[in-house]
Protein backbone atom coordinates (compact mmCIF):
# COMPACT_ATOMS: atom_id res chain seq x y z
CA UNK A 1 0.00 0.00 0.00
CA UNK A 2 1.20 3.94 -0.74
CA UNK A 3 2.83 4.88 2.16
CA UNK A 4 0.09 7.50 2.39
CA UNK A 5 -2.90 5.60 1.80
CA UNK A 6 -3.91 5.34 5.50
CA UNK A 7 -5.64 8.19 7.60
CA UNK A 8 -3.24 8.40 10.28
CA UNK A 9 -0.31 9.23 8.56
CA UNK A 10 -2.61 10.99 5.77
CA UNK A 11 -3.25 13.50 8.77
CA UNK A 12 -0.29 13.83 10.72
CA UNK A 13 1.28 14.44 7.07
CA UNK A 14 -1.24 16.88 6.52
CA UNK A 15 -1.16 18.56 9.78
CA UNK A 16 2.54 18.90 9.46
CA UNK A 17 2.19 20.54 5.85
CA UNK A 18 -0.61 22.75 6.53
CA UNK A 19 1.75 25.56 7.47
CA UNK A 20 2.99 25.33 4.03
CA UNK A 21 0.38 24.04 2.00
CA UNK A 22 -0.76 26.81 -0.06
CA UNK A 23 2.44 28.03 -1.25
CA UNK A 24 3.52 24.55 -2.07
CA UNK A 25 -0.48 24.37 -3.96
CA UNK A 26 -0.09 27.09 -5.70
CA UNK A 27 2.60 25.43 -7.35
CA UNK A 28 1.06 22.87 -7.86
CA UNK A 29 -2.40 22.89 -8.62
CA UNK A 30 -2.62 24.61 -12.09
CA UNK A 31 -5.62 27.19 -12.24
CA UNK A 32 -6.68 25.86 -15.57
CA UNK A 33 -7.65 21.86 -13.76
CA UNK A 34 -9.05 24.51 -10.92
CA UNK A 35 -11.76 25.97 -13.73
CA UNK A 36 -12.43 22.53 -14.79
CA UNK A 37 -13.15 20.42 -11.64
CA UNK A 38 -15.84 23.91 -10.53
CA UNK A 39 -17.48 23.77 -13.80
CA UNK A 40 -18.25 19.98 -13.21
CA UNK A 41 -19.84 20.76 -10.30
CA UNK A 42 -23.40 20.41 -10.65
CA UNK A 43 -26.24 21.49 -8.34
CA UNK A 44 -26.05 23.98 -5.13
CA UNK A 45 -25.19 20.56 -1.85
CA UNK A 46 -21.54 20.32 -2.87
CA UNK A 47 -18.96 18.14 -0.76
CA UNK A 48 -15.75 18.53 -1.11
CA UNK A 49 -13.69 15.26 0.54
CA UNK A 50 -10.25 16.82 1.74
CA UNK A 51 -10.78 19.91 1.13
CA UNK A 52 -7.83 21.00 2.71
CA UNK A 53 -7.42 25.27 2.76
CA UNK A 54 -10.65 25.62 0.72
CA UNK A 55 -8.92 25.88 -2.74
CA UNK A 56 -11.13 24.07 -4.85
CA UNK A 57 -15.04 24.88 -3.34
CA UNK A 58 -13.99 27.86 -0.77
CA UNK A 59 -16.29 30.56 -2.91
CA UNK A 60 -19.39 28.20 -2.92
CA UNK A 61 -21.61 29.26 -0.16
CA UNK A 62 -23.79 26.07 0.48
CA UNK A 63 -20.97 23.91 0.29
CA UNK A 64 -19.53 21.31 2.87
CA UNK A 65 -15.94 21.06 2.97
CA UNK A 66 -15.05 17.40 5.19
CA UNK A 67 -10.77 16.88 5.87
CA UNK A 68 -9.29 14.89 8.89
CA UNK A 69 -6.56 17.39 9.42
CA UNK A 70 -7.64 20.12 12.09
CA UNK A 71 -4.55 21.95 10.98
CA UNK A 72 -5.49 22.46 7.30
CA UNK A 73 -8.91 23.09 8.32
CA UNK A 74 -7.66 25.49 10.95
CA UNK A 75 -6.06 27.41 7.77
CA UNK A 76 -8.97 26.97 5.31
CA UNK A 77 -10.98 29.99 3.75
CA UNK A 78 -14.31 28.25 3.53
CA UNK A 79 -17.74 30.57 2.49
CA UNK A 80 -20.16 26.93 3.47
CA UNK A 81 -19.31 24.74 6.40
CA UNK A 82 -16.32 22.97 7.70
CA UNK A 83 -16.43 19.58 9.68
CA UNK A 84 -13.41 17.11 10.46
CA UNK A 85 -14.06 13.97 9.64
CA UNK A 86 -12.92 11.11 7.63
CA UNK A 87 -15.16 10.40 4.78
CA UNK A 88 -15.56 6.89 4.82
CA UNK A 89 -17.26 7.44 8.25
CA UNK A 90 -18.58 10.79 7.56
CA UNK A 91 -21.60 12.02 9.60
CA UNK A 92 -24.12 13.44 6.93
CA UNK A 93 -26.78 11.40 5.68
CA UNK A 94 -27.45 8.85 2.88
CA UNK A 95 -28.33 10.85 -0.93
CA UNK A 96 -27.42 14.33 0.81
CA UNK A 97 -25.25 15.58 -1.88
CA UNK A 98 -25.57 16.85 -5.76
CA UNK A 99 -21.94 16.42 -6.53
CA UNK A 100 -19.20 15.57 -3.84
CA UNK A 101 -15.43 16.65 -5.12
CA UNK A 102 -12.65 15.14 -4.52
CA UNK A 103 -9.18 17.06 -5.57
CA UNK A 104 -6.44 15.52 -4.82
CA UNK A 105 -7.97 13.67 -1.98
CA UNK A 106 -8.67 10.28 -3.50
CA UNK A 107 -5.50 9.07 -3.66
CA UNK A 108 -4.78 9.28 0.06
CA UNK A 109 -8.17 6.39 0.87
CA UNK A 110 -7.15 3.29 1.69
CA UNK A 111 -9.37 1.09 -0.04
CA UNK A 112 -10.62 3.11 -3.23
CA UNK A 113 -13.77 0.83 -3.67
CA UNK A 114 -14.87 1.76 -0.33
CA UNK A 115 -14.20 5.28 -1.25
CA UNK A 116 -16.55 5.20 -4.39
CA UNK A 117 -19.04 3.02 -2.01
CA UNK A 118 -18.93 5.86 0.39
CA UNK A 119 -19.35 8.67 -1.90
CA UNK A 120 -21.99 7.17 -4.33
CA UNK A 121 -23.68 6.34 -0.85
CA UNK A 122 -24.23 10.53 -0.28
CA UNK A 123 -24.49 11.62 -3.73
CA UNK A 124 -28.48 11.89 -4.53
CA UNK A 125 -29.31 9.15 -7.54
CA UNK A 126 -27.99 10.82 -10.92
CA UNK A 127 -25.48 13.22 -8.63
CA UNK A 128 -21.83 13.67 -10.32
CA UNK A 129 -18.24 12.57 -8.21
CA UNK A 130 -15.50 14.82 -9.70
CA UNK A 131 -12.30 13.38 -9.14
CA UNK A 132 -8.64 15.64 -9.83
CA UNK A 133 -6.36 12.93 -9.35
CA UNK A 134 -2.28 11.89 -9.91
CA UNK A 135 -2.00 9.93 -12.83
CA UNK A 136 1.64 9.00 -12.85
CA UNK A 137 3.20 6.34 -11.96
CA UNK A 138 6.42 8.29 -10.69
CA UNK A 139 4.27 8.78 -7.50
CA UNK A 140 3.33 5.53 -6.92
CA UNK A 141 5.61 4.80 -3.72
CA UNK A 142 3.25 7.50 -1.90
CA UNK A 143 0.00 7.09 -3.41
CA UNK A 144 -2.65 4.96 -5.57
CA UNK A 145 -2.24 5.65 -9.34
CA UNK A 146 -5.74 3.98 -11.20
CA UNK A 147 -5.62 3.67 -14.71
CA UNK A 148 -9.01 4.95 -16.37
CA UNK A 149 -10.05 0.88 -16.26
CA UNK A 150 -9.95 0.86 -12.83
CA UNK A 151 -11.53 3.93 -12.00
CA UNK A 152 -14.57 2.61 -14.60
CA UNK A 153 -14.59 -0.56 -12.63
CA UNK A 154 -14.20 0.62 -9.07
CA UNK A 155 -16.84 3.10 -10.04
CA UNK A 156 -19.46 0.48 -11.18
CA UNK A 157 -18.85 -1.37 -8.82
CA UNK A 158 -20.09 1.38 -6.23
CA UNK A 159 -22.92 2.29 -8.42
CA UNK A 160 -21.09 5.34 -10.28
CA UNK A 161 -20.93 5.50 -14.35
CA UNK A 162 -17.39 6.79 -15.36
CA UNK A 163 -18.46 9.56 -17.81
CA UNK A 164 -14.97 10.95 -18.67
CA UNK A 165 -11.48 10.52 -18.23
CA UNK A 166 -8.83 13.09 -19.29
CA UNK A 167 -5.41 13.32 -18.55
CA UNK A 168 -4.26 16.82 -17.77
CA UNK A 169 -0.42 16.75 -18.85
CA UNK A 170 1.44 13.89 -17.91
CA UNK A 171 0.88 13.82 -13.80
CA UNK A 172 -2.98 14.25 -13.80
CA UNK A 173 -6.28 12.66 -14.15
CA UNK A 174 -10.04 14.29 -14.00
CA UNK A 175 -12.42 11.83 -13.71
CA UNK A 176 -16.30 12.37 -13.52
CA UNK A 177 -18.98 10.05 -12.55
CA UNK A 178 -22.76 9.86 -12.22
CA UNK A 179 -25.03 7.92 -10.06
CA UNK A 180 -27.37 5.60 -11.85
C1 LIG B 1 -3.84 17.59 -1.24
S1 LIG B 1 -4.79 17.97 0.16
C2 LIG B 1 -6.11 19.03 -0.19
C3 LIG B 1 -6.47 19.40 -1.57
C4 LIG B 1 -7.66 20.33 -1.62
N1 LIG B 1 -8.82 19.58 -2.06
C5 LIG B 1 -7.37 21.51 -2.53
O1 LIG B 1 -8.21 21.77 -3.37
O2 LIG B 1 -6.33 22.15 -2.35
C6 LIG B 1 -5.62 16.43 0.52
C7 LIG B 1 -6.45 16.50 1.77
O3 LIG B 1 -7.20 15.27 1.90
C8 LIG B 1 -7.38 15.05 3.28
N2 LIG B 1 -7.79 13.66 3.49
C9 LIG B 1 -7.04 12.54 3.28
N3 LIG B 1 -7.75 11.44 3.57
C10 LIG B 1 -8.98 11.87 3.97
C11 LIG B 1 -10.16 11.19 4.44
N4 LIG B 1 -10.20 9.87 4.55
N5 LIG B 1 -11.25 11.94 4.76
C12 LIG B 1 -11.20 13.29 4.68
N6 LIG B 1 -10.10 13.98 4.26
C13 LIG B 1 -9.01 13.28 3.91
C14 LIG B 1 -6.03 15.43 3.89
O4 LIG B 1 -6.10 15.69 5.26
C15 LIG B 1 -5.66 16.67 3.07
O5 LIG B 1 -6.03 17.89 3.68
Amino acid sequence: MPVLSNPASARRFFDRLAPTYDRINALLYRPEWLSEVREAIRGPRVLDVGVGTGHTTGHLEGAVGIDLSREMLRRARYRGALVRADVIRSPFRPETFDTVVLAGSFYYLPDPAEGFRAVAGLLRPGGTVVVLSAATRLLAPLVRILSRGEYAVLMEGAGLKLERYERKGWAVVLAVGRKG
